[in-house]
């Protein structure tokens, strides 16, 4: 099998995570959370959303939250955004990245965005022009890249003509996203590797959801064909608000101790990102669906820490 010797890990969580939650989560509370991910040694956080806040109520705080947590440097702050008034949200928010999602369902674009595809794409095209000449990174996505709950089925060549689109926009770093948990370590290997092959110029991170208890391996298949970012959220939070189910991104704190555990390396301390995991727990008042969060890593038991992570 081939594992790289290094992956980057995207934490999503506060984005992801904190969009699925019904009870709002505090301005405070969020910034806690997003300095605590950051003293992780996590390289990149999506901290937010600059959407409609009608439609998300939970990222209606996002320029407050900007506002409030520590810049660290090395980090990349990353915001998403699904259109132009987003853009200019987030720049004037002051945002290291930001990050455009297109579906590769027009179903799912349309009632998740209020927008077809074609008019995604073209909204991407005018965030460009605004982001290039100030140095704003674009990192666009490809959404339900694995399967749609309303179309079912997405074949490949809907992921790949999008790929392609973003990459004729001069954008190289591109995520694939598997929205609603539906792939697989064979359906990764295929389409992750096709896209390697046809835009060689393009790297392509992996967004896991693990909401049929695949995540894990479905970031192993990727990295068998060369795949070495992925994204993941604390504590295993998340889904996507467009279909109540899909609950569940895999957990950073799993995906870490994965890494850990083979000798992958990440630059993340699993104990800080446990640490903000607890503290959502608690807030929350529910276990959350993490692993490690749940019985510690390996290295706690051999060292008799009782106590889980
Ligand atoms: N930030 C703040 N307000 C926004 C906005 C944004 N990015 N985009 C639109 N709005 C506001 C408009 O100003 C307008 O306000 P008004 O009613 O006071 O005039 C209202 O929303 C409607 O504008 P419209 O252009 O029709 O946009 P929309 O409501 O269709 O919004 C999206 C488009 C994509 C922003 C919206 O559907 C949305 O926020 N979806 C959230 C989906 C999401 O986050 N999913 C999870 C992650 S993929
Ligand atoms: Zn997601």
């Amino acid at each position: 099998m081939n594992v790289p010797t290094r992956v980057t890990l995207v934490e999503v969580g506060p984005r992801d995570g904190f969009q699925m939650e019904r009870e709002f989560i505090p301005t405070d509370l969020k910034v806690e959370i997003i300095d605590l991910l950051s003293s992780s040694g996590v390289p990149a956080i999506e901290a937010t959303s600059f959407v409609n806040p009608k439609v998300i109520p939970q990222m209606a705080d996002s320029d407050a939250v900007m506002q409030r947590i520590r810049r660290r440097p090395g980090v990349r702050y990353c915001a998403l955004i699904l259109n132009v008034k987003g853009a200019q949200r987030a720049i004037a928010a002051g945002v290291d990245a930001v990050r455009f999602v297109v579906c590769a369902s027009e179903t799912y674009n349309q009632k998740n965005m209020n927008m077809s595809v074609a008019q995604s794409l073209a909204a991407l095209r005018e965030v460009v022009a605004m982001c290039a000449p100030i140095g704003i990174h674009v990192e666009p996505a490809v959404s339900v890249a694995f399967g749609c709950p309303f179309e079912g089925e997405v074949p490949e060549a809907r992921v790949i003509a999008l790929a392609e689109a973003y990459a004729a926009l001069g954008l190289r770093d591109i995520c694939i996203a598997d929205t609603v948990g539906l792939a697989n370590p064979r359906t990764v290997r295929r389409l992750l590797g096709e896209l390697r092959a046809r835009l060689p110029d393009c790297a392509f991170a992996l967004h896991l959801h693990d909401t049929r208890g695949l995540g894990l391996a479905n970031a192993l298949a990727a990295m068998d064909v060369g795949v070495t970012t992925f994204e993941s959220s604390l504590g295993g939070l998340g889904g996507c608000p467009t279909t109540k189910v899909s609950t569940g991104n895999v957990s950073t704190e799993d995906l870490v101790n994965l890494c850990d555990e083979m000798g992958i390396e990440t630059g993340v301390d699993v104990e800080i990102i446990c640490e903000a995991s607890r503290r959502m727990q608690e807030f929350l008042g529910r276990p959350l669906p993490s692993h490690v969060l749940a019985a510690g890593t390996r290295r706690m038991l051999f060292t008799g820490v009782s106590q889980p992570c």
